[in-house]
Formats: C-alpha cells, sequence, structure tokens
C-alpha cells in the first residue's frame, strides 16, 4: 500500500537528467497537499551531436552533458525565480542509463548538494517516467502504467512511491528503438519515432502485412524485432523505394504496433481488474512514445472497453527532461528519504528495485 508523506510542509527540488541524449534540469515544487508545481524546465537535445552517427554516441553524449549541464541548470534556477536559498534539495538521475551521462549528472548532484549543504536524492529515470502523471494530473495510487521509450516497453504496476511490481517488459527491442531502427533503414532522420508518424499520415496502413509478435500469448510481454526484421526484408524487397512507398511502410509498421500495444494493454488492465478488486482502473502512459497519436487513439478505445481512465501526460513531459526527475525526488523526500553522496551510478537499474531508501522510518 501507499506509504503516507511525512512531510505538510512545501518542498521544493532541482532536477537533473543526463541518462540519454538530453541535458536536463528543472525546479519543481511540491505543495503542501501533495500536488505539484513546475517552476522551470529546461531541456537541451542533443539531436544536432549525434545526427551524422544515425545514433546515440555514448561518448558524445557524455562530453555534451559536461559542457552544457552547468549552463542549464542555473538557467532552470534563474527561471524559477528562486536563488539557491529556495532549493530544499538536489534530484538527479543515478541510472539506468548511458553510464558517462548519468555520472555526469549525478556527480554535479552532489557538488551542488555538498557545495550547498543540502540533501541529495538519486532517482532511478524510470521512476521519474512512473510518478510524472501526478505532477501533471494528480493521479491517485495505484495505477497501471505503460511505460513505452527507447530504452524501455514495459507494464508496470505503480502502487506507492518507491512500490512497483513489473508485469511485462520487451524481450528484445524497446517500441521506441523499433521505431528508431525502421526510420534508419527507411533513410529517415534520427529519432524516428516521430518521423515514422510523419509520413505514416499519408501511408496505406493496409498495403503490408507485417506480423504482430506475441499478439496470441498471453503474457504481457512484447517483442519487436521479428517485426523489424519482416519491415527490412519488405524494404529490401522492393527497393528502390518510392516515396509512397516508404509512406505505406510506415504506416504498416505503425498500425502492426498500435495493434499490439493496444491487445497487451487490454490484457494488462484485465489483470489490474482482476488483482486489485475494487480499484477503479487507470492506464497511465509514459516515454517518448507515448507522442505517437495512432497509438494514444488505439489506447483510448483500449481505455473505453475496459470503463478504465487513460492518462497520457503532455508529449515534453513524456519525454526525457529534469521535472520528472525533480518530482520523483519531492515524493520520496516528502517520505523521508535522502541518499549518501556515495551514492553509486548504476547503468541498469530494474524499476522494481527502485526501493525506498527511507532515512528514518519504515511504511
Ligand atoms: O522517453 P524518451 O524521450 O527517451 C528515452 O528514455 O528513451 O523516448 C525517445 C523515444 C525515441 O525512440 C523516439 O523515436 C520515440 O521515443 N518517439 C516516438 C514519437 N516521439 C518520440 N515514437 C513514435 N511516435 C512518436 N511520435
Ligand atoms: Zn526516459
Amino acid at each position: 500500500m501507499a506509504r503516507q508523506a511525512t512531510t505538510t510542509r512545501q518542498i521544493t527540488i532541482l532536477g537533473i537528467e543526463t541518462s540519454c541524449d538530453e541535458t536536463a534540469a528543472a525546479v519543481v515544487t511540491r505543495l503542501a497537499d501533495g500536488r505539484g508545481t513546475i517552476r522551470s524546465n529546461i531541456v537541451r537535445s542533443q539531436i544536432e551531436e549525434h545526427a551524422a552517427f544515425g545514433g546515440v554516441v555514448p561518448e558524445l553524449a557524455a562530453r555534451a552533458h559536461v559542457e552544457h549541464l552547468d549552463g542549464i541548470i542555473l538557467r532552470a534556477l534563474a527561471e524559477s525565480g528562486l536563488n539557491w536559498s529556495g532549493i530544499d534539495a538536489i534530484a538527479a538521475t543515478a541510472g539506468p542509463g548511458l553510464i558517462g551521462g548519468v555520472l555526469v549528472g549525478l556527480t554535479t548532484a552532489k557538488a551542488v548538494a555538498a557545495a550547498l549543504g543540502k540533501p541529495l536524492l538519486a532517482v532511478n529515470h524510470l521512476e521519474g517516467h512512473a510518478l510524472t502523471a501526478r505532477l501533471t494530473d494528480g493521479v491517485a495510487f495505484p495505477y497501471l502504467m505503460l511505460l513505452v521509450s527507447g530504452g524501455h516497453s514495459q507494464f508496470v504496476l505503480v502502487r506507492g512511491v518507491g512500490d512497483y511490481q513489473r508485469w511485462g517488459t520487451t524481450i528484445d527491442d524497446a517500441l521506441g528503438e523499433a521505431f528508431d531502427k525502421v526510420a534508419k533503414l527507411l533513410g529517415l532522420a534520427n529519432p524516428g519515432g516521430p518521423q515514422v508518424e510523419r509520413l505514416a499520415r499519408s501511408g496505406d496502413s493496409k498495403r503490408f502485412a507485417f506480423p504482430r509478435p506475441l499478439l496470441r500469448e498471453a503474457r504481457l510481454d512484447f517483442s519487436f524485432s521479428g517485426l523489424k526484421t519482416a519491415v527490412r526484408l519488405a524494404a529490401e524487397a522492393i527497393a528502390p523505394l518510392t516515396e509512397r512507398e516508404v509512406a505505406d511502410i510506415c504506416a504498416s509498421f505503425q498500425a502492426a504496433v498500435a495493434e499490439v500495444v493496444a491487445v497487451r494493454s487490454a490484457s494488462a488492465l484485465q489483470r489490474f481488474k482482476a488483482d486489485l478488486p475494487g480499484v477503479s482502473p487507470v492506464l497511465v502512459v509514459a516515454g517518448g512514445v507515448a507522442a505517437n497519436r495512432t497509438i494514444g487513439a488505439a489506447l483510448l478505445e483500449v481505455a473505453k472497453t475496459a470503463n478504465a481512465q487513460l492518462i497520457v501526460p503532455p508529449p515534453a513531459l513524456c519525454t526525457d527532461n529534469g521535472a520528472m526527475i525533480a518530482w520523483a525526488g519531492a515524493e520520496r523526500f516528502a517520505l523521508g528519504a535522502v541518499d549518501s553522496l556515495s551514492f553509486a551510478a548504476r547503468p541498469r537499474w530494474p524499476l522494481d528495485l527502485a526501493d525506498m531508501r527511507i532515512a528514518d522510518h519504515g511504511p
């Protein structure tokens, strides 16, 4: 069950996110009644640094974080209208993610925390995604989260802060990764998700009958690598591709993944109702792929049929940002959690192991 907050005072957190290719910082306040408000949220995307390489290059990402993070933090503070004395604690992504980038953000957070004598909160990046809907929509626990990003595709039962149960995950590629790989093999720019969605609008989604991986199985896992291979083979068979054919492939691929996500989400909601009788089902979608309108429309249908509420935070808060890390830090801090300055960055860190690390009390 969800733990009760131990503080009734207002708390303001600086949040830092550097686990992939966004250098981000934000200032978020958690009000005494538990609602959140974003005072500033600065995101610098590294898309241009990585454009020539067709994907994120970890070493370049870490260097760009080093170069820009201090300035981004100062901008976030300036735009918040506060000075350092108005910040109660510093939160940073401590994993999972590209370790070079995570180290830049976490080490900077430790330095700021030490210099100001303020507490540090080492946040699991996935926990940031998981709790965003409480910042944007004040959603109550428990709820079901579908996280679909460039690195993750999973269903998680969010029972409380630090209390997560993973119900299914991808056994190969993440959904955003599948979008990016399909885009790459069609010669589209990275990140591919938005490009595929744009071109799919003018394409014929029935032109190619791509496979719907694991669709008939009862499990809540995903698999996208076979679908990606089917797309590659179809593209190679008719190469060189006309613009029309590229659009048709994008539309057919997007239709396949939307159907898989919809069918899986319907099963996950069924499990939610069976496991948590009497609780109104809520499905929260998080991660960059949540910005996809075809997938969103399919999920809306699923939610309607299941009599569930669907919550999709605004795109800027679905993709990586500092506000989600500040908010997760605020939720943890309100429960009495703080972390040691010796907390080590974690390249892998499953969400169900995002333990509370409560400083002075239990549940
Ligand atoms: O959450 P996010 O910003 O970063 C990670 O933590 O991975 O997600 C980025 C992913 C990329 O793979 C990108 O192609 C995908 O989200 N994405 C989309 C769309 N917008 C972003 N995929 C499909 N349709 C979109 N509109
Ligand atoms: Zn993310």
